[in-house]
Order: structure tokens, then sequence, then C-alpha cells
């Protein structure tokens, strides 16, 4: 197992985790990219709610979308809180709307720790522009309307979450970095 390269001398060692690490936020985040880079920096395994569901399904989430609708796709992931209970515990990058159903919430507060990485919609239009995949801003790939979808979002965000992770100007190192000198080292 990897041990950490950015903790000094006598701060706490991870050999592991002791839990599930769940990071959330709105689509464009970073939340894939930062889970990989933690999982890289912690030595742990890591996974995503949507490769699962991809994985389970043997489609796109577009075409899960398309062809079944939002809420068979809601479904699928709430399922899939119930596969990831019987992993070891490692990092998991969460679909942008796993909040939205306070159950999922509560499952992920049974078996972990929930980290919100926040960004401002000018940061999540850079990062999800010219992105074919995300079916709820086809059409709508505009600042004013992710701004409109991410005010409905943010509470929810807010009130699941163990810590918030502001990530505007860092890139997934940086924000990898931040969560584990200032909010792992804690736990
Ligand atoms: C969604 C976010 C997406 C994906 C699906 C719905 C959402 O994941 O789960 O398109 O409702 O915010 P990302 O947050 O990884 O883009």
């Amino acid at each position: 197992m990897k041990k950490p390269i950015f903790l000094r001398k006598g701060e706490i060692e991870m050999s592991g985790l002791k839990e599930h690490i769940f990071l959330i936020g709105f689509m464009g985040a970073g939340k894939t990219s930062t889970s990989r880079a933690l999982s890289h920096m912690l030595g742990v395994k890591e996974t995503d709610t949507d490769a699962m569901i991809v994985e389970k399904e043997g489609c796109q989430i577009s075409v899960i979308f398309e062809k079944k609708g939002e809420e068979y796709f809601r479904n699928l992931e709430t399922g899939i809180l119930d596969d990831i209970k019987i992993m070891e515990p490692c990092i998991i990058s969460c679909g942008g709307g796993m909040v939205l159903r306070e159950e999922n919430v509560l499952k992920m507060k049974e078996m972990g720790k929930i980290l919100f990485l926040s960004a401002t919609p000018e940061t999540i239009y850079t990062h999800v522009k010219d992105s074919l995949s995300r079916p709820l801003l086809n059409g709508n790939m505009n600042i004013p309307y992710i701004k409109k979808l991410m005010d409905e979002r943010v509470p929810k965000y807010l009130a699941a979450s163990d810590a918030v992770i502001v990530t505007d100007g860092l890139d997934p190192k940086g924000v990898a970095a931040k969560i584990a000198g200032t909010y792992l080292k804690n736990i």
C-alpha cells in the first residue's frame, strides 16, 4: 500500500481507508478525475457509480436516459449503492444526481464520509461545454441553465456532505491533495 507523499512525519500514515469516501457534486466538478488522482495518491481503490451502471446495463448513460428514462436511471443509481456496500472501503465518484434521493444520502452516510466538490457555474461550464454524454445538459449547454440547476442542487449537496472542497482553479491532483491534506488527515 502506498503512503501519501504529502504528510509530514508524525502525521497520520494512511494504510487503507476505514470507510468509503463518496465524492459528490455537480456534473463536471471533476469527481471522476479527482477520485483517480486521490486513489493514486493514497494507494486505495476507486470506483465510479456511472461506470458501474454502464457495466451492469451494458450501455451508456445517455442511452439509458433515452431508452428507459430518468426514473429508471435513478433506480439503478440507488441499486448501485447496495453493490458498493459490500465492497472494501474505497473512493467513490458519484453521478451528480446521487443526492436527489434522500434514501441515497442515508445509505452513503451509513457507509462512510461524503465530500462535496464545489465549483462555480463558470468553472463547470468550461469542463462540460464539449460533452455529449450528459443528457440533462443536452440542448441546455449554457451558464444560466447550469446555474439554475446548481441552485436547486447545491442545498442538497451541502446538506449531505461532511466537508466542502472548493475546487475552482485547481486541477484534479490539486483537489486530491487538498482533500488528503486538509480533510483526510483529520479522520
Ligand atoms: C447526472 C450526472 C451524471 C450522470 C447522469 C445524471 C446528474 O454524472 O450520472 O448524466 O443528474 O447530475 P456526472 O456528474 O459524473 O456527470
